[in-house]
C-alpha cells in the first residue's frame, strides 16, 4: 500500500477590487445575472458569466421548479448555453457569485460536483484550462487557473 496525496493551488484575493479591471467586469456580469435567478424556494441566488475566446460573454442564473430536481444550477445554465450557442468557441474565464437572498454571503461559494463534472467536459474538450472566479455576495474572492483544481480524479472520455 502507498499513499498518494492530491495537491490544489487556489488564490485569494482580500475583495474584487483587488482583482484585474477585466475579471472585475466578468464578475460585474455575473452580478447583473444574479439579480434575475428564479430561486423562490431556496432564496439562494447565483450568476455566472463566462468569458469565451471570441470575446462574447455568456451568462447564467439557477432556474428553480416547484418539482426541486427538475432545477438547474446557474453555471450549467451557462455552460449548456455556450455549448448550444457558441459549440466551438473556447472557454477562457468563468466567474461565479453566489448567497442567500435573506442574509448576506460572504463566503466565496464554489460550483457544486455536479456543476464541476459538467464543467470538467467542456475543459476536457477545449485541452484549453477554464481560469474560475467565485465569491460570496461580497468579500474574498477565490481563483482557480483550471477546473481541475476542484475536481481532481475526473471521471473523463478518456476511460471510456
Ligand atoms: N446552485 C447553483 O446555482 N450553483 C451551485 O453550484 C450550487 C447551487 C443553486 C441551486 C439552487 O437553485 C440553489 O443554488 C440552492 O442550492
Amino acid at each position: 500500500m502507498k499513499e498518494i496525496k492530491i495537491e490544489s493551488t487556489l488564490y485569494v484575493f482580500e475583495s474584487i477590487k483587488e482583482t484585474p479591471e477585466d475579471v472585475q467586469k466578468l464578475m460585474g456580469n455575473a452580478a447583473e445575472a444574479r439579480l434575475e435567478a428564479y430561486a423562490p424556494y431556496s432564496k439562494f441566488s447565483v450568476g455566472v458569466a463566462l468569458l469565451l475566446d471570441n470575446g462574447e460573454v455568456i451568462i447564467g442564473s439557477n432556474q428553480e421548479n416547484a418539482s426541486y430536481p427538475s432545477g438547474l444550477c446557474a453555471e450549467r445554465t451557462a455552460i449548456y448555453y455556450k455549448g448550444a450557442k457558441y459549440p466551438k468557441a473556447k472557454i477562457l474565464r468563468m466567474a461565479i457569485i453566489a448567497g442567500s437572498q435573506k442574509n448576506p454571503t460572504t463566503t466565496p461559494i464554489p460550483p457544486c460536483g455536479a456543476c464541476r463534472q459538467a464543467i470538467a467536459e467542456y475543459e476536457v474538450n477545449q485541452e484549453f484550462p477554464i481560469e474560475i472566479y467565485f465569491m460570496g455576495a461580497s468579500g474574498k474572492v477565490v481563483k482557480s487557473d483550471s477546473l481541475s483544481n476542484l475536481l481532481p480524479l475526473v471521471f473523463d472520455k478518456s476511460v471510456l
